[in-house]
């Protein structure tokens, strides 16, 4: 039986740059998670008798908002919910499946990287049937539609059983339970060459995957070990958790520093990997070098020809405007476009659609290609292990080598986390302000070039995105970039991107913190970072 229940709106169901994220108390209010749920059903046309994929990256909640979403599906109008085992899909996973079963669309349960449990975070997000997040004009309809909403439509029906792989229904609507990991697998032995990477670990090659005890633990655990004959082990801490055992699932230098230390000894396995809460992001770390997510980027993007699924070469380079320039001069060697987003991967999407570029990169440890429309953390890992397989040299060697080519962009990515929404506020506000003024005054002795908030045009839809970051560029390519997460959960988070480009390789070996030193101090003269928000020292530096 369908029934129809009033209910009353909320009036902060705006989705952030990944769906809504708020703590588990929030989403527990009465009908919090049906109004947002059917908040983005009124937002969509034309779902009627298709297909939606539904999975999460099995935090706490999880369970709980996947029964809702399946009845809701079906009282909907919903024909078929797509739905992996245990409410089980890495965000990429989740992509795929859209992509491959020619679903309306998805909903994708996960707070990415953010903790898990009851006092912890939750998130909903909704992706379009290219596989990708909802674009704006869909989150803004969403976030209106939440603000008016009266009565949200769902099943009077048991919860479905979403523990056996196999077809069932909930109130005429199909359900059909499939295994999370196989399809994804297929897709990723369609673009690597496994018999190359197998054959380099059968050559006695070591690796260390950390799957932080979040979604990527099966799929790494069958890929890496199962189909490519990695020794047992290879993967760490592979069993999925509601709290993640408590920690954050936060591929970084500061929630997966035991990694890093590892890494950096004498006896550290050959490579080293972790994947954050839903699958999405991705930390590589050489024996010996931590490789910045930006440099990452470039690198993959220069060798990806030497994958099969990349060996026609790419179409063109996306990133983030935050994300260093070290890609862009991959790109220019190439003779090949490059382009400029902001934050968030649903700004690739239509540049993917288009065919305009081949893979993208965030500095936000978020790498991908037009293989699926999400950031896909494995992917990225099992594309360093085939380059690492065909070149025959340490992921070291390769990075320098590349600087050596290339030049080095130094990079530093500092968070003031938790600083009160109004000083935050404020500091954007008083910077905004003068940036006019700007261009050609000094900061700690550097000449400022140009400065300016960020507006993207889209060169596929045409639409723009204004105020997406405050750009201050310096004479001779280095910059400052300040702007507010859009993804935090409690107050503001300040982001503070730091950046400079280093041709000379005799210049390659300093300290990232102490080659960027003097761009630090320029940021707080002239953005008054530590007059605002109080603090006299970032939360986390990347
Ligand atoms: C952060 C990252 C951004 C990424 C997003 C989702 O967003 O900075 O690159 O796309 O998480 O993983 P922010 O909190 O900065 O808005
Ligand atoms: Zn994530």
């Amino acid at each position: 039986m369908i029934r129809t229940i009033a209910t009353k709106p909320y009036d902060d169901q705006k989705p952030g740059t990944s769906g809504l994220r708020k703590k588990v108390p929030v989403f527990q209010q009465e009908h919090y998670a049906e109004n947002f749920i059917q908040s983005i059903f009124n937002s969509l046309e034309g779902f009627q008798g298709r297909a939606l994929v539904i999975g999460g990256d099995g935090r706490f909640y999880n369970r709980e908002v996947i029964d809702k979403a399946i009845r809701m599906a079906a009282a909907n109008g919903f024909g078929k919910v797509i739905v992996g085992k245990g409410g089980i899909l890495s965000t990429p996973a989740a992509s795929n499946i859209i992509r491959k079963y020619k679903a309306f669309g998805g909903i994708v349960l996960s707070a990415s990287h953010n903790p898990g449990g009851p006092h912890e975070d939750f998130g909903i997000k909704y992706n379009i049937g290219n596989g990708g997040p909802a674009p704006e004009k869909i989150t803004d309809a969403i976030f209106t539609n939440s603000k008016t909403i009266a009565e949200f439509r769902i099943a009077d029906a048991a919860a479905p059983d979403i523990d056996t792989i196999g077809e069932g229904e909930v109130a005429g609507m199909k359900v059909s339970v499939i295994d999370p990991v196989a399809d994804y697998a297929e897709l990723m032995e369609r673009l690597f060459d496994f018999d190359a990477i197998g054959a380099m670990f059968k050559g006695g090659f070591r690796m260390a995957f950390d799957a932080m005890h979040a979604v990527t633990g099966p799929y790494a655990k069958e890929i890496l070990e199962n189909r490519l004959g990695a020794p047992k082990g290879t993967a760490r801490n592979f069993v999925p958790l509601e709290d993640f055992g408590g920690h954050h699932p936060d591929p970084n230098l500061v929630h997966a520093k035991h990694l890093y230390d590892e890494m950096m000894r004498p006896d550290a396995p050959d490579f080293g990997a972790a994947s954050d809460g839903d699958g999405d992001r991705n930390l590589i770390i050489g024996k010996g070098i931590f490789v910045t997510p930006s440099d990452s980027l470039a690198v993959l993007a220069a060798n990806a020809h030497l994958a099969p699924g990349y060996k026609a070469g790419l179409k063109g380079i996306a990133r983030s405007m935050p994300t260093s320039g070290a890609a862009d001069r991959v790109a220019e060697k190439l003779g090949i476009g490059m382009y400029e987003t902001p934050t968030g991967w649903k700004f690739f999407g239509n540049l993917l659609d288009a065919g305009m570029a081949t893979i993208c990169g965030e500095e936000s440890a978020g790498t991908g290609s037009d293989h699926v429309r999400e950031k896909d953390g494995l992917w990225a890992v099992l594309l360093w292990l085939n380059i690492l397989a065909v070149r025959k040299e340490s992921a070291k060697a390769i990075v320098e080598k590349h600087w050596a080519q290339y030049g080095r962009n130094y990079y530093s990515r500092h968070d003031y986390e938790e600083v009160e929404t109004e000083r935050a506020n404020g500091l954007v506000e008083e910077l905004r302000a003068k940036l006019s003024t700007l261009a050609g005054t000094e900061a700690r002795g550097m000449k400022i070039a140009a400065a300016d908030d960020f507006a993207y045009h889209d060169p596929v839809d045409g639409s723009v995105s204004k105020n997406q970051g405050i750009r201050i560029l310096f004479e001779g390519g280095s910059r400052v970039v300040l702007r507010l997460s859009g993804t935090g959960t409690s107050g503001a988070t300040l982001r503070l991107y730091v950046e400079r480009y280093e041709p000379d390789p005799a210049r390659h070996g300093l300290d990232t913190q102490a080659a960027l030193a003097d761009l630090i101090a320029a940021a707080d003269d002239i953005a008054g970072i530590k007059r605002h928000t109080g603090r006299d020292k970032p939360t986390v530096i990347t």
